[in-house]
This record gives C-alpha cells, sequence and structure tokens, in this order.
C-alpha cells in the first residue's frame, strides 16, 4: 500500500514540503500520496494578505499576522531558494527589500508550475490528529469549511506546517481597562494610516516593533514611543521616536513607564510576539516552546523525538526562513522515504541537548546567525537539496545589521549580490521612506522595451 502524508498548512514551509516530493518524483522516485490541508482559500500562509481580523468569514481566528505596507525585513538574498531564484520567477534580478506582495508572487511562482496545488485542500482546517499505537496510523480530523463537512482520514506520517506567529502574546498591563483609546496586538495591525497624526506606544522592541513603528512613522504619525523590558532597541531614530523602560500604568490617555517618564498617546500597539499554538494536537504530539533558536524535542530541529513519524517544520525563532524551511523539509521527506535512519531515542534527545547547549552559550547577533547557519549547512548535506554558500548568506545578515545601525530608515535602500547566481542586484527606484504605494506593479514595472522607428 502506498504511503500516506498529511502536511497541515500551506505556508512557505508546508510548500517547501511539497516541493521536497515533487522533486523526489520528478527524479523518477516513487512518492507517498501527499494531502496537504490549508484553513484558508489560498496558499503563501502569512504572505496572503488579508484585511481582515479576528475571525474569518467562517467563524475561523485570521492566520495573518501581515499588514498592508511590509515590506522584507531582511535581504531577500538571505531567503532565496536554491533551487529557484528571483531571476528566474521574475525573468531579471529586482532590489533586495522586496514588498510582501512581490515575495508572496515567488513562494508561489515555484509551486504553481506543478501538479502539487492538486494535493492541497483549502478551507480545510485541521481540527484535530490522534495517534494509534496498534495500527501505527495517524487519524486527522479536518473541516471542510465550504460543504460545512468534517472528516477524518488515516495518515502514516503528519508534517505540522502551521506556522507560528500567529496566535497573539497578549500581555496585560494596570489601567489597560480604562484606556482611552484603542489598544492592539501586532497580529491585528493592518494600516498605518490609521495612526496618522495620532502619539502611539508601542510595547516590545524585536522586528514587528521595529517595523510598525517605522510604518507608522514613515505613514504620518505624530510620534512613537517604544517601551522595552530588557533593553532599547538602540537604532539611530527620528527626533518624534523615543525609546522608554517598560510601561507601568496607564490612567485615561496618560502612560506612566518604570522610572517615572510619562505619555500621553492614542493607541497602544502590542508588538510582544506570538504563542506556539496547535489546538489541534493531543499533549502527547504537542511541541511545547517559547519562540527560540532550539526548540527541544525535535531531532534536527524537525522530527518528533516521541514520535519519529511526526514531523515540525519551521518551529525555530528565523534569521534563516524559506531556505531553512526547504531543507528541513527535504530531510523530512528523506525520513519519510526511508533514505535517511533516525537513530534510537536516547540518542535523538543526546543530539538535540547538544545543539541546545550550543544555543545557550550564544552571545550576541552574529553567532546566532552562524548557529542557525550551521544547522541549515547540516540539514543541506544531509539530502540532494541543491548545496549554496551559507557562510555567504551569513555574511549577508551580518552586513544587514551594520546597515540598520548606519541608517535604520535606509536600510532596504542598499542592494546586496544573489548568493545563488552571482549576480549583483540593483537598487530599488524609490527610497523606502519615500516609496508609499507597495504594490508589484509599482515595485516592479514593466520594462520598456526600446521603440524602432
Ligand atoms: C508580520 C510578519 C512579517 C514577517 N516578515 C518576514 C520577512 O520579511 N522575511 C522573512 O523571511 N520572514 C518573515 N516573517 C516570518 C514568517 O514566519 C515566514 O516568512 C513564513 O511565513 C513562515 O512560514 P510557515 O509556513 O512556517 O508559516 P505560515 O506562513 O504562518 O503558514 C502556516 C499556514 O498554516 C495554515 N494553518 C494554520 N493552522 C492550520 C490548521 N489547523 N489547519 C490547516 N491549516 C492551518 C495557515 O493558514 C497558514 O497558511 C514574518 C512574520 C510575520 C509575523
Ligand atoms: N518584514 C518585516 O518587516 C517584519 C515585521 C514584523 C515581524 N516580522 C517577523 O515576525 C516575527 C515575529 O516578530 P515579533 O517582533 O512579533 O516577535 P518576537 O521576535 O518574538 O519579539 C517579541 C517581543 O515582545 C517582547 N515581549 C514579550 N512579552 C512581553 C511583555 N510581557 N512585556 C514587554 N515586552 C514583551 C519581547 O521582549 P524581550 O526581548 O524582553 O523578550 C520581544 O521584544 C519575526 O520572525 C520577524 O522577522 C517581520
Amino acid at each position: 500500500m502506498r504511503k500516506r502524508v498529511a502536511v497541515i498548512g500551506a505556508g512557505p514551509s508546508g510548500l517547501a514540503q511539497l516541493r521536497a516530493f515533487q522533486s523526489a518524483q520528478e527524479k523518477g522516485a516513487e512518492i507517498p500520496e501527499i494531502v496537504c490541508f490549508e484553513k484558508q482559500d489560498d496558499w503563501g500562509g502569512l504572505w496572503n494578505y488579508t484585511w481582515r481580523t479576528g475571525l474569518d468569514e467562517y467563524g475561523e481566528p485570521v492566520h495573518c499576522s501581515m499588514y498592508r505596507y511590509l515590506w522584507s525585513n531582511g535581504p531577500k538574498e538571505c531567503l532565496e531558494f536554491a533551487d529557484y531564484t528571483f531571476e528566474e520567477h521574475f525573468g531579471r534580478a529586482i532590489p533586495s527589500y522586496p514588498p510582501r506582495e512581490v515575495l508572496w508572487d515567488y513562494i508561489k511562482g515555484r509551486v504553481e508550475k506543478t501538479v502539487v496545488r492538486e494535493w492541497c485542500r483549502f478551507r480545510t482546517p485541521v481540527r484535530m490528529v490522534t495517534f494509534d499505537e496498534s495500527t501505527q496510523k495517524f487519524t486527522v480530523t479536518a473541516h471542510d469549511l465550504a460543504r460545512q463537512k468534517s472528516y477524518s482520514e488515516e495518515f502514516d506520517h503528519v508534517v505540522v506546517a502551521t506556522g507560528h506567529f500567529s496566535t497573539p502574546n497578549i500581555p496585560q498591563f494596570e489601567g489597560f481597562k480604562t484606556f482611552n483609546g484603542r489598544i492592539l496586538h501586532s497580529h491585528d495591525f493592518r494600516d498605518a494610516m490609521e495612526f496618522k497624526d495620532k502619539d502611539i506606544l508601542i510595547i516590545g522592541t524585536s522586528y514587528s516593533a521595529e517595523d510598525i513603528g517605522s510604518q507608522c512613522w514613515k505613514y504620518g504619525c505624530k510620534s512613537v514611543t517604544v517601551s522595552y523590558r530588557r533593553k532599547p532597541m538602540g537604532y539611530d531614530w527620528p527626533d518624534n521616536w523615543l525609546e522608554v523602560p517598560l510601561l507601568q500604568k496607564v490612567e485615561n490617555k496618560t502612560c506612566t513607564f518604570q522610572g517615572g517618564t510619562k505619555k500621553d498617546v492614542d493607541a497602544i500597539i502590542l508588538c510582544t510576539g506570538y504563542l506556539h499554538h496547535f489546538p489541534f494536537l493531543p499533549d502527547s504530539l504537542r511541541l511545547d516552546t517559547k519562540n527560540r533558536l532550539w526548540p527541544l524535542d525535535l531531532y534536527k530541529g524537525v522530527v518528533w523525538e516521541k514520535n519519529p513519524n511526526l514531523f515540525y517544520l519551521g518551529m525555530q525563532d528565523q534569521y534563516y526562513t524559506f531556505n531553512m524551511f526547504d531543507a528541513q523539509a527535504w530531510f523530512a521527506r528523506d525520513v519519510i522515504m526511508g533514505r535517511i535512519e533516525i537513530p534510537s531515542y536516547e540518542k535523538m534527545e543526546a543530539n538535540s541537548l547538544q545543539w541546545r547547549q550550543k544555543e545557550e552559550a550564544l552571545e550576541d547577533a552574529h553567532q546566532e546567525i552562524d548557529f542557525q547557519g550551521d544547522y541549515v549547512k547540516e540539514l543541506v548535506a544531509a539530502t540532494d537539496y541543491p548545496t549554496f554558500d551559507v557562510d555567504a548568506v551569513n555574511e549577508a545578515f551580518v552586513e544587514w545589521k551594520h546597515h540598520k545601525h548606519e541608517d535604520i530608515m535606509g536600510f532596504r535602500d542598499k542592494s546586496f549580490r544573489s548568493i545563488i547566481t552571482g549576480n549583483m542586484q540593483p537598487e530599488h527606484h524609490t527610497p523606502w521612506v519615500e516609496a508609499m504605494d507597495d504594490s508589484l506593479q509599482s515595485y516592479l514595472p514593466p520594462i520598456k522595451q526600446p521603440v524602432s522607428i
């Protein structure tokens, strides 16, 4: 009997899994039957933007955490697929920090040309997964939202690729109940124009805080105040941007921070990160971790050690993204297809603990980048995923960090060389601070052909 594999989620990680199997098939291998369950109406995961917040038209929690005017926060050269370049997709070299719609187009491009869409069941959230020790099979219960039908099917393997930047982590601060303005989490932020001429308070100091603050500043908010728990981001911010210690309490519109600073604000945006949330998994199969570079219980960051027929993709905190998901998906595929042997539970656990010890000794972002790079190298070496120069990607990440410290509102104007094609990528036609239209059409206007007279 042909094995059956359930892939849950058709974001970049789930699509990497589909691509991995399809590429083996292309090379003549017999692959298992693949079924990909996706709760949204299209693929692309977070990159598939919706204006909706809260619940969708079916009453399901909205997955999207992306917002209008979101541009890549790192150079695209650091995430380029090793088997499908930007130049191949767009027919030319393009600038290094594309907006969301351009990256969505790229992600889709690699799979659109293949049969894998036939493997996907859209508008179909997975409600439950169980494992039967006696038959060694998983039962996946899914809900076909369009037909309003629930059903269950059996699978030999399950790949969880549901992402972990969708269920907001929402702390509470004294006085929130009586605040005279809007309080929202970054998950529900959509259009920076909402905050034009407003004083905003942002809580958190990571990518969402930095980028949502920058967006609001770019689209004309009156001031940005960022409240930090550990330390300020420390960039050379514009004059109407202030970094203050942690929020202590709110009275009407007045916020008081540790140390006594006060500021009146119109809105509070909680950029306080996300929870790994798998409501469809029983305790025995559920990953329980914070957002970090080495979650435990996953051999090679992918295989569920307590039941190696279950896999997780993309569960780490991420410098590396699309190319790391690829490396993970190729690894999972080869375990499923019997090309890679899984050691004993004790050996897997010991291996993970070694990685965890290394992770705990990391002292700065540069070391973190090298750590994740080493991980990607190890996975790539184990499969036929095309080898690429991971050290060069690490260097590009370091350069990106320097650019941010030189000019936080201008780092997206820099260009990088593609690590895969070796070609220098062009500068964008408009500096990021002046580029208000983030559509694909505006970012990549058609090349004008010379008119012959
Ligand atoms: C605001 C924001 C901006 C980001 N910007 C960048 C960036 O600039 N560059 C970068 O490289 N990365 C960025 N990221 C990181 C992002 O995590 C990855 O780029 C990528 O989207 C992760 O892919 P994924 O497939 O693992 O998860 P997701 O993209 O989250 O996809 C998961 C998929 O699983 C589906 N799903 C969830 N639950 C179920 C269920 N029960 N049943 C069926 N389907 C389900 C979802 O609908 C979704 O389609 C950003 C993240 C956020 C939140
Ligand atoms: N393309 C883009 O421009 C873009 C934009 C936004 C997000 N992203 C991506 O989205 C992902 C998630 O980023 P994120 O910034 O949302 O989450 P994150 O990286 O997990 O950071 C969470 C932040 O919240 C803070 N925090 C958590 N609980 C808190 C509390 N109780 N009080 C105060 N602060 C608290 C943390 O502070 P501590 O440091 O003190 O723990 C940290 O600064 C990243 O992969 C990022 O790349 C990309």
